[in-house]
């Protein structure tokens, strides 16, 4: 599928679908929809009076225009209201009439530009485009779902764009490559097989790679006790993975992602019950996915800064060697910690990789992590919770998600709350009291975090999603890849 910034005018478009954006509310066409419909017999406006088409956000209408014509159907779509458009509105358009034109071989999306630059909106509608399209038949014999026949895509009045759509198609990659990571089983995708996809990125992004093994993770600092207490029941090496990104000058900016990385979340000892959803612990190193679906687009898109990205890929299992609920870990920066949860694995495997991140003296530290079930019953599914140090790049990461339409909510570091950890025996327990639990779970992070700005992202609930919504499909969504990279070239 080739998606292209079309010099062709809306009017002079032929080919199977043309699409085209109403608002909401400004259903008397003016201006080339008018000539396109005088051109097509008053279709377009017999559609709107028979459909009721009012141009509500995210409603559609096709219809067959005939065989005769230079274009074979039309489609309707409703973009909202005007005062309302954010570059969201584009983004859902593009997605839902990608879904609308799957069968087709051409198409022709004709969109209103707003009040949003026209590089920004065609980069948003490449990137639904593609993701709205992306399936994962991979583990299916056969595939159920018909794999789209769409050749060309067309947008209309975004000439000269064609550099913003190649940058919406290298986030949607990435963000492709994240989704992929999350869906593959635990038998699929283990700390050994994660370590493999890290690899094989490097040499085909030019990233530079270090994978620390068991031995040099005892080594760093104090040793890396908090991790591999995690990864110790497993049969399965754990796999330090640390890639980074240079830019050929001296980079403006040094900055560290790290992804919670855990292949499978048992629950360990504390095993996880029945109705717990531990069938669905394979997207525990959903924040390691997105960690290296950014560092792929980013080694693509080339900004002035300097990355690092760190994944800390261990599986949270049980065996004879599995610690034990009440065991005292030691962390790489000395802090002991009293396992009294050993559900609470995620942040357990944090504790190291920040440590290991603020030794690179870097600028700032984003960590992203599938970490508690508290953030979402607090947020629900589709709002991941922000913790922060530093109240600039708190603004930074929003205004970042804001630009790659995901949301995300700043929740309070609310010191008083540590009391909850406090531990007879060790420096802090691993888990707190039930009430506010997901505050707790970034309150426990801090203490390996000694003055580099930094900010936690809780992406429990918008990892997966149960139903196609939006750009999303069923399944991993690739969340919140696009916000990374955001933040990273900006
Ligand atoms: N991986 C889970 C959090 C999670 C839950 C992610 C649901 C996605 C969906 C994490 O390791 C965990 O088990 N957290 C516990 C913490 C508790 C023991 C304090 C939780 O949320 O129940
Ligand atoms: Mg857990
Ligand atoms: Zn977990």
């Amino acid at each position: 599928m080739q998606i292209k910034a079309t010099t062709t005018s809306l009017l002079d478009w032929t080919g199977d679908l043309l699409a085209v954006g109403i608002f909401e509310g400004e259903t008397e066409l003016a201006g080339d929809l008018a000539k396109l419909d005088d051109k097509l017999a008053g279709i377009v406006k017999e559609l709107i009076a028979e459909e009721e088409f009012e141009g509500k956000a995210g409603s559609t209408i096709t219809s067959r225009v005939g065989n005769k014509n230079p274009v074979r159907k039309i489609a309707l779509v409703g973009l909202g209201k005007l005062e309302d458009l954010k570059l969201d509105s584009w983004r859902s358009a593009a997605a839902a009439i990608a879904r609308l034109a799957a069968k087709e071989k051409s198409l022709g999306i004709s969109l209103p530009v707003g009040s949003e630059a026209a590089d920004k909106i065609a980069q948003a509608m490449a990137e639904a485009i593609v993701l709205a399209l992306h399936q994962d038949n991979r583990f299916k014999s056969e595939p159920e779902d018909k794999q789209t026949k769409l050749e060309t895509v067309d947008l209309i009045g975004l000439n000269g764009q064609d550099g913003a759509v190649a940058k919406g198609e290298t986030i949607a990659s990435g963000v492709i490559l994240a989704r992929e990571l999350v869906n593959a089983p635990a038998n699929a995708i283990d700390p050994v097989a994660m370590a493999e996809t890290a690899q094989k990125l490097a040499e085909e992004c030019g990233l530079a790679i270090e994978i620390l093994e068991r031995d040099a993770c005892e080594q760093f600092e104090q040793g890396m006790g908090a991790y591999l207490g995690v990864a110790q029941a497993s049969d399965l090496p754990p796999k330090f993975i640390h890639l980074t990104y240079k830019p050929d000058g001296t980079p403006k900016k040094k900055l560290a992602i790290v992804g919670k990385s855990v292949t499978f979340d048992s629950g360990g000892l504390n095993l996880k019950v029945s109705g717990s959803g531990i069938e669905t612990m394979k997207m525990d190193m959903g924040g390691g996915a997105a960690t290296l679906g950014a560092a792929k687009a980013i080694a693509q898109l080339k900004p002035d800064v300097e990355v690092h990205f760190i994944c800390a890929a261990a599986e949270n299992m049980i065996s004879g060697h599995a610690m034990h609920p009440g065991d005292i870990l030691k962390a790489s920066n000395g802090k002991t910690i009293e396992v009294n949860n050993t559900d609470a694995e995620g942040r357990l495997t944090l504790a190291d990789a920040l440590v290991f991140a603020e030794k690179l003296e870097v600028d700032a530290i984003v960590d992203l992590a599938t970490l508690t079930g508290a953030c979402i019953v607090a947020l629900g599914n589709n709002i991941a919770g922000l913790w922060s140090t530093d109240d600039s790049l708190a603004e930074q990461i929003k205004t970042a998600a804001e630009s790659a339409g995901e949301k995300f909510w700043q929740l309070p570091m609310e010191e008083k709350y540590f009391e909850g950890l406090k531990s007879q025996i060790a420096d802090m327990k691993n888990t707190g009291p039930r009430a506010g639990g997901s505050i707790t779970a970034a309150l426990f992070l801090k203490q390996f975090i000694k003055d580099t700005p930094w900010a936690h992202l809780d992406i429990a609930g918008p990892v997966w999603s149960d139903k196609p919504d939006g750009i999303d499909n069923k399944g991993a969504t690739g969340f919140p890849v696009r916000t990374l990279v955001n933040w990273v070239t900006s």
